[in-house]
């Protein structure tokens, strides 16, 4: 029996507007085991992102109970918050989030130096190696205008890896890319998945979904469907056949030019 990463029970949340309270969550049980490859779906506004920053230890819940890893969330400190989240916690955002005018390597090595508990030696090389872990080890002197989308949501998961997390949480990570680009960020976390990182993905599109192990959905901020899905797409698969494709189709071009 693998070990719960999250166990969380009862958890509502509701955002206070003036006057108004807005429910956000409802009540939301979920246990998520080691190893699973998660997609959480649901319309815009159902709850998602409120429901991956409180996984997240970004955000506090109004009421219920958060286990990560074996660790009890609630009652604690920002202070202790913040470390669980870097010794944890990857994140991956819909638009990347790299700090500009800044090498793809100095990038990732953020979180490193950021870590308020000095625990990272040669943090230079570790981003270096978690480049190279998602492709891009020929660029690591690039700034993030310098490279395209699919590459800089690349750096922004070595960024999320670097810090050897338990869980990698990712909102909409693929919702800012073109449809092939999509499949080759998700081929990289099934790969991830694969290695032993249990991942967490936020999307509202069937097709991305089709790529987790199990979907949960979320409307009006409960859990309304949560199955597993018996036999995953593989997303390297799909990137050869359309690479595949894409060949015989320009070998036909050429024949009719000739
Ligand atoms: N910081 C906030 N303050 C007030 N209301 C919020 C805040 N964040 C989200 N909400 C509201 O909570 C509901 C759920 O939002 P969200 O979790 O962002 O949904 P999703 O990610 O599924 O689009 C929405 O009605 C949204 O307007
Ligand atoms: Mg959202």
């Amino acid at each position: 029996m693998s070990t719960p990463v999250i166990e969380i029970s009862g958890v509502k949340k509701i955002y206070r507007m003036g006057e108004t309270e807005v429910f956000a969550l409802r009540g939301v049980d979920l246990t998520v085991t080691a190893g699973e490859l998660l997609a959480v779906m649901g319309s815009s506004g159902s709850g998602k992102s409120t429901l991956m920053n409180i996984l997240g230890c970004l955000d506090i819940p109004t009421a219920g109970s958060y286990v990560l890893d074996g660790i009890r969330v609630d009652g604690m400190s920002r202070n202790d918050l913040a470390d669980l989240r870097n010794r944890k916690l990857g994140f991956v955002f819909q638009g990347f989030n790299l700090l500009p005018r800044t090498s793809a390597v100095e990038n990732v090595e953020l979180p490193l130096l950021y870590d308020r508990t000095a625990r990272w030696t040669n943090t230079r090389q570790l981003a270096a190696e978690a480049l190279e872990r998602v492709g891009l080890g020929a660029r690591l002197e690039h700034q993030p205008s310098e490279l395209s989308g699919g590459q800089q949501q690349r750096v922004a998961i070595a960024r999320a890896l670097v810090t050897q997390p338990t869980l990698l949480l990712a909102d909409e990570p693929t919702g800012n890319l073109d449809s092939r680009t999509s499949i080759e960020v998700m081929a990289l976390f099934q790969a991830l998945n694969e290695q032993g990182i249990t991942v967490i993905i936020v999307t509202h599109e069937p097709d991305i979904a089709q790529y987790a192990h199990r979907v949960i959905e979320v409307r009006d901020g409960r859990i309304m469907k949560d199955h597993a899905v018996a036999a995953p797409r593989s997303a390297a698969d799909d990137v050869a056949r359309l690479d595949a494709e894409a060949a015989e189709l320009a070998a036909g071009v050429t024949k009719e030019a000739a």
